[in-house]
């Protein structure tokens, strides 16, 4: 029957907890590659040192800058921190947009038009001419030799801006204020997002000691052992390392979990082969997964009547919001096929039940397969510190995890099967990774001090 047709599809979605567990193992093994010397530079999980040693320990002050770029909004932040007993922090932001022009143009106007926007800021907040160490929250792959330097190895998400894939982006965004001539900036550090929303919840709970993302992309951070750091000289502590996990699978090791649809995603994106895992994960994608099964359904003739619409055809219809409001429990299935009349496709009550439980396939796998992972580096930081049982918190951000009614349960369930050895609490990000960044900034502001 054609019920079978559609579920004989979605199976392939539906993952064993064999499978999963498989996943887990894999994914701890590409860590360790990442990690070790001689097998980093072939390794598709890079796991990055991000010369951050330590979470907060709540006597961070003063006024600092911070910018937040690479998730759905682009923001320039002042946050001021004030220690003591009460750990108070104030924060203003403003968001901006980036242009699909300054994203996948050439580097300069990228930078030129962050520039624009962090003078609009300092306008805006009547501090022209005020020189505030700055901290940068750039979510994409960077190699650091430094706090203060992040080489970009590559664009991932949707940003492909020419010229700056290999460079360093402090660089290049100083060599953008100089082009503006007006102001000058001190920018203590380069922080991935992930690290960042680790430091924001860290400041709540001394216990944050992971970061995980999942959003437009999908990444985590951990602390890891400095003598497992092979790339960083000492032995002594630990560091956090950003995993850019995003890229697992790129080396083929989950093409049996992989779909045709997972790899006409991948084939049609702005990066094709790359970011594999979170191409199966994010915001980003999901949407894309859900278009090309249902375009699918439909030529044979299991779906709309068999009749594919031009909006069905059109990439990027489903963001993460409608697929979140495509599941919401609350709604009656007369809304979702209103949802769907919105997105310029008509339905029959029985296509919107179709639809609805796509959606459910692809997001629940994509939760477990965020799960497994998230497995592997609790078990990693346990087995790290010779424990039989580890409290972790995870910190986390992301419009998808907030947003969707079920990824954050399924997600907290699969960790919970997968690393049972491990007591997992989940703090969910309020303030964004630019508080973090900041927190990030004042503790090497408060270090460089005591060194002069
Ligand atoms: C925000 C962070 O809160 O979450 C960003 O401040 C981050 O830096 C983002 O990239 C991730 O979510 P999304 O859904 O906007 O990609
Ligand atoms: C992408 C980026 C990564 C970031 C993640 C979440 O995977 O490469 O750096 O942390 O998206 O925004």
């Amino acid at each position: 029957s054609q019920k079978e047709e559609r579920q004989a599809t979605l199976d392939a979605f539906r993952l064993s907890k064999e499978q999963l567990a498989g996943v887990k193992q894999r994914m701890r093994e590409e860590m360790e590659r990442g990690l070790r010397k001689e097998t980093h530079d072939a390794a598709t999980v890079k796991m990055l040192p991000t010369y951050v040693r330590s979470t907060p320990d709540g006597t961070e002050k003063g006024d600092f800058l911070a910018l937040d770029l690479g998730g759905t909004n682009f923001r320039v932040l002042l946050v001021r921190v004030r220690n003591g007993k009460k750990r108070t922090v104030e924060m203003h932001n403003k968001i901006y947009s980036i242009p699909l022009e300054a994203m996948q143009g050439t580097g300069e106007e990228l930078f030129d038009h962050i520039v624009h926007c962090i003078a609009d800021f300092l306008e805006y907040m009547g501090m022209k001419g005020v020189a505030l160490p700055m901290g940068f929250t750039f979510s994409f792959p960077c190699q650091q030799n430094s706090l203060d330097e992040g080489i970009l190895l590559k664009w991932t998400k949707g940003f492909k801006a020419t010229g700056c894939e290999g460079e360093d982006v402090v660089r290049l965004l100083k060599d953008a204020i100089h082009r503006r001539e007006e102001f000058d900036l001190d920018v203590v550090a380069v922080v991935n997002d992930t690290v960042g929303t680790m430091m924001t919840c860290g400041y709540e709970d001394p216990c944050c000691e992971v970061g995980l993302i999942v959003g437009t992309g999908s990444n985590t951070c951990y602390m890891e052992e400095m003598c497992n750091v092979e790339l960083v000289d000492g032995d002594e502590g630990r560091m956090c390392v950003n995993m850019e996990w995003g890229a697992f699978g790129d080396s083929g090791c989950l093409d049996d979990v992989r779909t045709p649809f997972d790899c006409s995603v991948d084939e049609l994106s702005l990066n094709p082969g790359k970011q594999r895992f979170e191409k199966m994960i994010s915001g980003m994608y999901l949407g894309e997964i859900v278009r090309n099964i249902l375009i699918d359904f439909t030529r044979r003739g299991l779906l709309f009547r068999g009749r594919i619409s031009e909006r069905l055809k059109t990439r990027g219809i489903f963001q993460t919001k409608f697929l979140s409001q495509i599941e919401s429990d609350r709604l009656a299935l007369r809304q979702v096929r209103s949802i769907l009349q919105h997105l310029g496709l008509e339905s029959t009550c029985d296509d919107s039940i179709i639809v609805k439980e796509v959606c459910t396939a692809v997001a629940r796998r994509g939760a477990q397969l965020c799960g497994a992972g998230l497995a592997a580096v609790v078990d990693k930081i346990r087995e790290n510190r010779g424990l039989d049982s580890l409290r972790v918190t995870v910190g986390v951000d992301g419009t998808l995890y907030k947003l969707h009614p079920h990824f954050s349960n399924v997600l907290h369930e699969t960790v919970r099967d997968l690393a049972p050895n491990c007591t997992v609490s989940f703090l969910q990000s309020e303030d964004g990774s630019g508080k973090g960044a900041a927190l990030i900034t004042a503790v090497a502001c408060r270090i460089r001090e005591a060194g002069q």
